[in-house]
């Protein structure tokens, strides 16, 4: 394929689609996706999350790739490529939301690689649930988080093709085979039915709930890896004849497709287990507690079950905080002019560092992630619209070389423009002021 000057490019079509699948699909699509349904109501909850991908994410993403592609460069310059200097600063408040994430989601994957080395060692005994409090904070939390970075550093250190494609194209298959074959053991499972109920039937009453909208929406962005510059970075990668708009669909369509079947896994392994008012009870660690219970009450098929959940969570994982990096490092590659590897590592090492107060108070974590979503994807999901709607001269021209101009395109800009930011502009102005107190809870209590 050809190459823009010296600039990295996939070497396929279908690697860029792996990857950016690999970004989007991630703990986001399991843990994430899971607690937040359970706290908001099930149902109404996922609902409201699938039509917010339809409406909001999936215009979202199209605008990303198409200034990526259009621009290949990282996000600072990309921004300033279409927009001028002034556009500048939020390339680096997407490197900062990089940075935050990925301080937090990798001692979250630490937990994943942990409960997978007791699984392979003796087995959840039956007081696994009780260990959560000593998993999740502490030195040991600190310690996988750090065996987690030094996996995610060394793949992006190889670079896009060797280190970023290749691993998606190895690990995604292995991830979908992994979740669809458990949702399938999850339907015989006997008392599954009051988890799928739970799952699906819709409570009509909760779909106006302001709460509940801002959540969906929040999720939707994160699931998708809105907001903060790691699609519109990976799209930097690609040539010109990409059909960006298909892609778009397929990559938005492959994310809500495991966030859904994963809840296929998860409510009915729950409810068959009689542990639903454990989820009720804790937030960040709804998953990490009752599912491990759920994998000890049954006994060595829980063993193999939990094995192959946890794998899957750790792939997933992988593969999006590879992109979280991928974005901090290009831009300090463009720059500051540093070489790959050296990126990589220095600025690995600094997230890590970071990481630690998450990995050391888990409240820390919560607030980090409420801070991420409420406030710097929802908000950079926003000026990502005002940019493409309004600063861009010609973004359909720009997303349809390739495609050959679906006729969609001429309502995804009018979305992009009006629609999506008025939403967003009503979203952030219920959600600021939360994250506000959250945050003051955080240095009072
Ligand atoms: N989408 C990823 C997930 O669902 C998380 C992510 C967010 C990755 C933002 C990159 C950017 O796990």
């Amino acid at each position: 394929m050809p190459t823009a000057g010296n600039r990295e490019h996939w070497s396929s079509k279908s690697g860029f689609v792996l990857a950016a699948i690999g970004s989007a699909v991630g703990l986001g699509n399991m843990w994430r996706f899971s607690y937040l349904s359970a706290e908001n109501g099930g149902a109404a909850f996922v609902f409201l999350y699938l039509v917010l991908t339809a409406l909001v994410g999936l215009p979202l993403l199209l605008a990303e790739l198409t200034i990526g592609r259009g621009a290949q460069k990282s996000p600072v310059r990309a921004l300033a490529h279409y927009g001028g200097n002034a556009w500048r600063p939020l390339g680096f408040v997407f490197v900062a939301a990089g940075f935050l994430i990925l301080s937090y989601y990798s001692v979250i994957a630490g937990w994943t690689l942990r409960y997978t080395g007791i699984l392979l060692v003796e087995g959840f005994g039956s007081d696994i649930a009780d260990r959560f409090g000593d998993i999740s904070e502490g030195w040991d939390a600190f310690g996988f988080h750090v065996f987690f970075m030094v996996l995610v550093v060394g793949i992006v250190a190889g670079g896009v093709r060797s280190g970023i494609e290749r691993s998606a194209t190895v690990l995604m298959p292995v991830l979908f085979a992994v979740v669809i074959g458990l949702a399938i053991y999850a339907a015989t499972l006997k008392g599954a039915g009051a988890g799928y109920a739970y799952y699906l039937e819709i409570d009509f009453s909760k779909l106006g709930d302001a709460a509940v909208i801002k959540e969906a929406a929040g999720q939707a962005f994160f699931s998708l890896s809105l907001g903060m510059g790691a699609m519109l970075t990976y799209a930097s990668y690609l040539d010109r004849d990409q059909n960006l708009p298909g892609e778009s669909v397929i990559i938005a369509s492959a994310d809500v497709g495991v966030a859904f079947v994963a809840g296929l896994v998860v409510f009915p392994l729950i409810f068959a287990l009689g542990l639903t008012e454990e989820v009720g009870a804790s937030t960040v660690g709804a998953l990490f507690i009752t599912l491990p219970h759920a994998f000890a009450e049954m006994g060595t098929a829980g063993r193999v079950v939990g094995l192959l959940f946890f794998v899957a969570l750790i792939v997933g994982a992988l593969t999006s905080a590879i992109s979280l990096l991928e974005v901090v490092v290009s831009s300090a590659m463009d720059g500051l002019g540093w070489g790959r590897k050296r990126a990589a590592w220095v600025m690995g090492a600094a997230i890590t560092a970071l990481g630690s107060f998450a990995a050391f108070d888990i409240s820390v974590l919560d607030v980090s992630d409420q801070i991420a979503n409420n406030i710097l994807l929802l908000g950079g999901g926003f000026a990502l619209c005002i940019f493409t709607g309004w600063v861009m001269e010609d973004p359909i021209a720009e997303a349809a070389n390739g495609s050959g101009r679906p006729a969609w395109l001429v309502p995804w800009h009018y979305l992009v423009r009006f629609v999506v930011p008025l939403f967003l502009g009503f979203v952030l102005w219920q959600a600021v002021p939360d994250t506000f107190e959250a945050v003051k809870g955080l240095f009072s209590g």
